[in-house]
């Protein structure tokens, strides 16, 4: 009965479509990153009042420049319920998330920059091209191998070492956490935000949710434990290092941040910000090239043209303007996270005119800033040769926002581009990507947080050079 008469809109709050009774407008989410006309309007989610910033010009104007007020994370049971609003991608904008950032800011320019990381993704190429290998160009769904692959940089920085692509507990760990991604933006998720009463109904997706998340934190426990074994305080190898320094150095500060829940919480969600993403993205980018041989053909010529044969270095990323143009399109065209992370904002706002309370959620949809017909024409056709200019020179976007803007955009950016022209430079260098005979790829994706290809195979002919 509370739910029924809680106030569903606050007063000078933007406009949006009448609510249902009880659950209110969640079945219409699935849909809101396909809404790109309205600048901002309004979305009732059982009983959770929630803004949608559409298009280039909102998201700047929120996030950009009133970027403190639109930082926060928003306090859904969900989360509460996962990571007590603590760890770091889902913290609450202030002292913990500034510990935590900071913390891992330094310890990804550290560990993960420069040409030390470069040589570590290098390697990681050839144990992935020498898998892609075994498949001797027969089918095969490059999947779990893009995965392994791309969660093993991640895993350098955080554990100073990889895991081998037959580490079943370490696949299974992914995979549920995966899977969780994909849960946590289903109905069942938004429901138990709306009722978080159903914690107590045996049923349904969400006890699926909390099982997962369990069974992934036990393990997380369990191999911190296992990578700190050897620590030389004050010596970090990597984060783990890193984040048991900061925790002993404030152990006596008593509204610290840093506590081995926290540890366990942000491990965590830099595994799955780091591998999910990438991965989604490589995957479509390995989809598109079978899909348009001649865009492959014109990269293959670039790779051939620059390398020469040789392993790419550092500065060739500046030297390969197509295939810079290429991973450009992939991710404005394929948004792999759609509606970014949800967000909150941290006191009161005016956004032209309306009144968002403090603590109000909102949705960032960038897929609307990528296909926003102000600042792209044909937004709905795959063309690299829009991040080209006239002399075939690499030209940026403004409203190119893969990774958001403002205070809590992506924080694996940098090395996120890296990881992208490596891996799929190494792999186009060495083979020629095409489907099997006869079959027809699926281009509508898969839902969840992100969005990601519909299982597909593919078959990697090595290339005569
Ligand atoms: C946040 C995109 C790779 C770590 C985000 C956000 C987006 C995003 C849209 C939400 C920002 C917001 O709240 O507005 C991507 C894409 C990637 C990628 C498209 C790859 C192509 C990575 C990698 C890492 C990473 C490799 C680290 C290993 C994070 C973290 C946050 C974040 C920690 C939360 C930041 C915060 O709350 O302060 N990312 N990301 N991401 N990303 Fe990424």
């Amino acid at each position: 009965i509370r739910q029924l008469v809680k106030q569903r809109r606050p007063r000078g709050f933007p406009p949006g479509p009448t609510p249902l009774p009880m659950i209110g407008n969640i079945l219409s989410l699935s849909k809101v990153f396909l809404t790109v006309r309205f600048f901002i309007f309004s979305l009732d989610l059982g009983g959770i009042s929630t803004v949608i910033l559409n298009g280039y010009d909102a998201i700047k104007e929120c996030l950009y420049h009133q970027s403190e007020v639109f930082a926060d994370r928003p306090s859904l049971p969900l989360f509460q319920k996962m990571t007590k609003m603590g760890g770091l991608l889902n913290c609450k904008y202030g002292r913990g998330w500034m510990e935590h950032h900071k913390l891992a800011v330094n310890c990804f320019r550290f560990f993960g920059s420069g040409q030390r990381m470069f040589g570590r993704i290098s390697e990681e190429c050839l144990f992935f091209l020498h898998a892609v290998e075994q498949h001797q160009g027969k089918p095969f769904n490059p999947k779990h191998l893009v995965t392994n692959a791309v969660s093993n940089i991640t895993n350098l920085i955080i554990f100073g070492q990889r895991f081998t692509y037959d580490d079943s507990d370490f696949q299974h760990m992914i995979e549920i956490f995966s899977e969780n991604v994909e849960l946590a933006a289903s109905g069942w998720a938004f429901l138990y935000n709306a009722f978080p009463w159903m914690e107590y109904v045996p049923f349904g997706k969400h006890q699926k949710l909390f099982r997962n998340a369990n069974k992934v934190y036990d393990f997380l426990l369990q191999i911190i434990k296992r990578f700190s074994q050897d620590r030389v305080p004050q010596s970090p190898q990597h984060y783990i290092d890193a984040y048991l320094d900061e925790m002993e150095q404030s152990a006596t500060d008593k509204a610290t941040s840093f506590s081995q829940d926290n540890l366990i919480f942000s491990v965590g969600e830099l595994i799955i910000a780091g591998t999910e993403t990438t991965t989604n993205c490589l995957r479509w980018a390995m989809l598109y090239m079978a899909l348009y041989p001649r865009i492959q053909e014109k990269v293959q010529m670039e790779i051939d043209c620059i390398l020469n044969g040789r392993p790419p270095a550092l500065e060739d990323k500046q030297r390969m303007p197509y295939v810079e143009a290429v991973l450009h399109e992939v991710l404005r065209f394929c948004n792999v996270v759609p509606l970014g992370i949800f967000r909150a904002t941290s006191q009161d706002a005016v956004v032209r005119g309306y009144t968002i309370p403090r603590g109000t959620m909102v949705i960032t949809n960038l897929y609307s800033v990528h296909f926003d017909e102000k600042y792209w024409s044909d937004p709905s056709i795959f063309c690299p040769e829009r991040f080209l200019d006239c002399n075939g020179k690499f030209v940026r976007h403004e409203a190119f926002l893969p990774f958001s803007i403002g205070k809590r955009h992506c924080l694996g950016e940098q090395l996120a581009r890296l990881e992208m022209f490596l891996f799929f430079t190494t792999l186009l260098q060495r083979f020629h990507l095409q489907f099997p005979e006869g079959f027809i790829p699926s281009l509508s994706p898969k839902l969840g947080m992100t969005l990601q290809p519909r299982s597909y195979s593919i078959c990697a002919i090595r290339r005569q050079q």
